[in-house]
């Protein structure tokens, strides 16, 4: 194992019917910038809850944040929170609405002319604006962390940011707010924390037993809880067992002395930026080609991800390996996820060397051992056509 530091903290209110408190996280005398997306927490009651337990607050409301969080919209949210001299943010959303609370944590105390600098710059936040989160889409992990992707139409880019300022003061984990969430969501928030997990574990041995087990079990019991919640999103056991398990996917925990990988987000943030696909499913279109073009030095990890997680016990170490990923597609598959960039658009052409080139001009090298350069992510990309 390697050495680590953990910490972690955010302060998780985890079950039924905690939305109300978040009226003693939020100190009194705050003024408070309440932020979500295009208005579905205006249709299944998250909003009356949220804005109940507020009524003894100075709140602005700040909507539309759309998914993969656009820039230009978050730059009119910043305006508000100088002009309204606005003290604390609340985010009420899944990934995209978290993230983009996380931008303007770091906007409003970034002293550059230019917040898109933050970004491009890997500006690390020590000490941002301080928020708090109510989770309504389990899938990113965000609602426990401290890293946020950003979005910027105009020029076609998605570009991640983070920094130990970030975490959540609070967020709450109501396992009930799933039950409006549209099967489309609840697939991709399955893919998305269990490729998470595979992130952070398909590497090369490092002797980690703990971290490994950790990893497995969140992949076994995202298997576990996938079908049921898909068949019932109002049946609370897998609803808890599902968000309980995709903050866990990517809090930090499992990443902790272990080597992480992330190359299939890095081709996937592209993909999104490129043609708008969700990002859970751009994952499922890059990682079967990632893992294939990467065997050799994934294979142990493979192997032992196919024995523990899929129950492969036949054959070689190879064998298990090559079984293990196409058990991986096979599922994706079945949550109904396409797995080819030719399922999603006629334009796929030409995408690899688009990505390569991107890679190239920012200096990325990629992957464990920061060994992948911009041509193996064009040989992997095009494999995912
Ligand atoms: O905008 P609203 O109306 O709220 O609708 C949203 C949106 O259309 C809807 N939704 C959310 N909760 C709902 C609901 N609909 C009904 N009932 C509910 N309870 O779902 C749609 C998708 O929401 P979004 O927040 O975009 O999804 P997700 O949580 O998957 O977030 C995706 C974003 O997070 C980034 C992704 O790149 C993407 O931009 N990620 C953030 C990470 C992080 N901060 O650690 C890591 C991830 O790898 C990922 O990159
Ligand atoms: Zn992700």
């Amino acid at each position: 194992m390697n050495n680590f530091e953990f910490k972690n903290p955010t302060k998780i209110i985890f079950g039924k019917g905690t939305i109300k408190k978040i009226e003693s996280e939020i100190p009194a005398n705050a003024k408070v910038l309440m932020l979500y997306g295009g208005g579905s927490i205006k249709k299944n009651g998250i909003y009356d809850h949220v804005t109940k337990a507020l009524s003894n607050f100075d709140v602005i409301e700040f909507g539309g944040i759309p998914a993969n969080p656009e820039y230009d919209t978050l730059m009119k949210a910043l305006k508000v929170i100088k002009d309204e001299n606005i003290s604390y943010l609340l985010a009420v959303g899944g990934g995209s609405v978290i993230d983009g609370t996380k931008f303007l944590s770091a906007a409003a105390v970034y002293e550059g002319d230019t917040p898109w600098d933050i970004l491009t710059k890997k500006v690390r936040t020590q000490k941002g604006m301080p928020f708090g989160t109510v989770l309504t889409l389990p899938a990113t992990g965000s609602e426990m962390n401290s890293g946020a992707v950003i979005t910027r139409a105009e020029t076609k880019e998605k570009l991640a940011m983070g920094g130990p300022g970030l975490f959540p003061e609070f967020s709450v984990l109501d396992p009930q707010v799933i039950t409006s969430i549209p099967e489309r969501q609840l697939v991709n928030g399955i893919t998305d924390a269990f490729t998470h997990v595979l992130e952070q574990y398909m590497t090369y041995p490092i002797e980690a037993s703990l971290q490994d087990r950790f990893a497995e079990s969140i992949m076994q019991t995202l298997i576990e809880v996938a079908p049921k919640v898909i068949k019932d999103p109002t049946d609370y056991k897998p609803a808890a067992d599902f968000m309980w398990s995709c903050t866990m996917a990517l809090n930090g925990l499992i990443q902790k002395g272990v080597p992480g990988d992330w190359a299939v987000h890095m081709m996937g943030h592209e993909l999104t930026a490129l043609f708008g696909i969700d990002h859970a499913r751009t994952l499922a279109i890059v990682a079967p080609s990632h893992y294939k073009y990467n065997f050799e030095a994934k294979k142990e990890k493979l192997a032992q991800y196919g024995e523990r997680v899929w129950n492969i016990t036949e054959g070689s170490v190879d064998d298990k390996a090559y079984a293990a990923i196409e058990k991986t597609e096979a599922f994706f598959q079945e949550l109904g996820i396409d797995t080819k960039l030719s399922d999603y658009t006629k334009e796929y052409e030409g995408t690899a060397e688009e990505i390569a080139k991107r890679f190239t001009d920012r200096g990325w090298k990629l992957g464990e051992r920061q060994a992948l350069m911009p041509e193996d992510a064009e040989k992997i990309v095009k494999m995912a056509y």
